[in-house]
């Protein structure tokens, strides 16, 4: 009898110990901590160090760890040369992705095991100038300095997107979104990440590989799509109309349904919270506030499907002011932490992930040499 599980849905591919996602007691965790303490509680700094070093900072080590990143933002020369050579019109994740194998032929990991931490640290301070300098070149027309002193990721990304120092509730906005963004135990983008690891590739082959996965639709590209969606509709009458005529015609809703949680999405809450912050009284905003939300009974009412982490970051990150082809590089730049813990994990018990397929194709052919095989 068939052992395929389609998707691997429900399958136990391996032991972690950095996060829970849809335990029935622990709810979604990361290192035991629950993800309503640490969106609430911690910055994004303290969690990336908890999630790359295995524990929380001291204060000592967290302000050390924000130099070192803050230290980590410069752009080598042959880099820049390669963001400005890719084209304006690529995707922002192309860009990512480029940019991020070409950092792993200028500064190749280190071979000593302690090295991934520096690594991880160096990808999480310079992704913000990779994605912004190849924006801010292409669209705005400028060469920018990405060595601000901005102390925070998310102030860094504001900076340099906005040309100006960030206001602190839109800061601490972006900041929780890192946070909920971190980690997720074994996703596709993730379990990419320790596949490509596991064959004892490099730390920046498994990092190419996991935005490559992150890139798609079904994935990360979710939040994206949601904001497309959102944009179609003037009003929540428009839709509700729309939403049922692509629920008629079989279609996806981007931004709705999970693979592992079943009820609600514990991140979707936080986020649509700050969605409906910084929409205020700006009747522009609170229209794409009210399309979102109706779009959120209509699947509830007629799919029981509830949004996930993607869709109401569609909107928090409209009302920040970042362009829509940006929304899924942010993504990337908050859960480059989130893998690089499960590349150090996976180093540290390694053994090659290769599953087995069930053949489906043809039985035993005989084969017939080209030139008897007729035109
Ligand atoms: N819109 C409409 N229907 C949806 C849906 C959505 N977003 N998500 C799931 N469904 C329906 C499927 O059509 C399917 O219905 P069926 O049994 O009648 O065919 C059923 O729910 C199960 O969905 P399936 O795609 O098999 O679940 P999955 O576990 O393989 O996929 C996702 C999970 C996340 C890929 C899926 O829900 C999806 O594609 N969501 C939209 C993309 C998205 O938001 N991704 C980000 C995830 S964090």
């Amino acid at each position: 009898m068939s052992q395929n599980r389609a998707g691997l849905a429900g399958v136990i591919a391996g032991q972690t110990a950095i996060s829970t996602v849809g335990d029935e007691h622990a709810g979604l965790t990361y290192r035991g901590y629950a993800i309503d303490d640490l969106a609430t509680g911690a910055s994004f700094e303290e969690v990336a160090y908890l999630l790359i070093h295995g524990r929380l900072p001291t204060r000592n080590e967290l302000s050390v760890f924000q130099a070192r990143l803050i230290e980590s933002r410069y752009l080598p020369p042959q880099l820049v040369n390669v963001l400005e050579t890719i084209p304006a019109d690529a995707s922002p994740m192309d860009v990512l992705r480029t940019g991020v194998s070409m950092l792993g032929t200028l500064e190749p990991e280190p071979q000593d095991a302690a090295g991934l931490g520096g690594v991880a640290e160096r990808l999480v301070g310079v992704l913000p100038s990779m994605l912004l300098y190849w924006f801010n070149y292409h669209v705005n027309g400028r060469r920018i300095d990405v060595e601000t002193s901005e102390r925070t990721v998310a102030g860094q990304f504001l900076r340099l997107m906005h040309g100006a120092a960030p206001e602190s509730r839109a800061e601490q906005a972006l900041a929780t979104s890192l946070i909920l963004y971190a980690e997720h135990e074994f996703n596709a983008s993730t379990f990419t990440a320790r596949v490509i690891t596991a064959t004892q590739a490099d730390f920046y082959a498994a990092i190419t590989g996991a935005i490559g996965a992150l890139s798609g639709p079904l994935h990360g590209g979710a939040n994206e799509q949601a904001m497309a969606l959102i944009d179609r509709f003037n009003d929540p009458q428009q839709a509700e109309a729309g939403v049922l005529d692509m629920l008629a015609t079989k279609q996806k809703i981007m931004g709705f349904g999970h693979r592992v949680y079943r009820e609600s999405d514990p991140r979707s809450t936080i986020i649509q919270g700050w969605a409906r912050l910084l929409a205020g009284d700006d009747a522009g905003r609170l229209a794409v506030y009210n399309v979102s939300t109706r779009i959120a009974e209509v699947m509830w009412r007629e799919k029981k499907l509830f949004p996930n982490a993607d869709f109401y970051h569609a909107s928090t990150y409209r009302f920040l002011g970042i362009p829509t082809a940006l929304f899924t590089p942010i993504f990337v730049m908050s859960r480059l932490t989130g893998w690089a813990a499960h590349i150090i994990e996976q180093r540290a018990d390694n053994r090659l992930i290769r599953p087995s397929a069930e053949y489906v194709g043809p039985d035993r052919q005989t084969f017939v040499p080209i030139d008897r095989r007729g035109q």
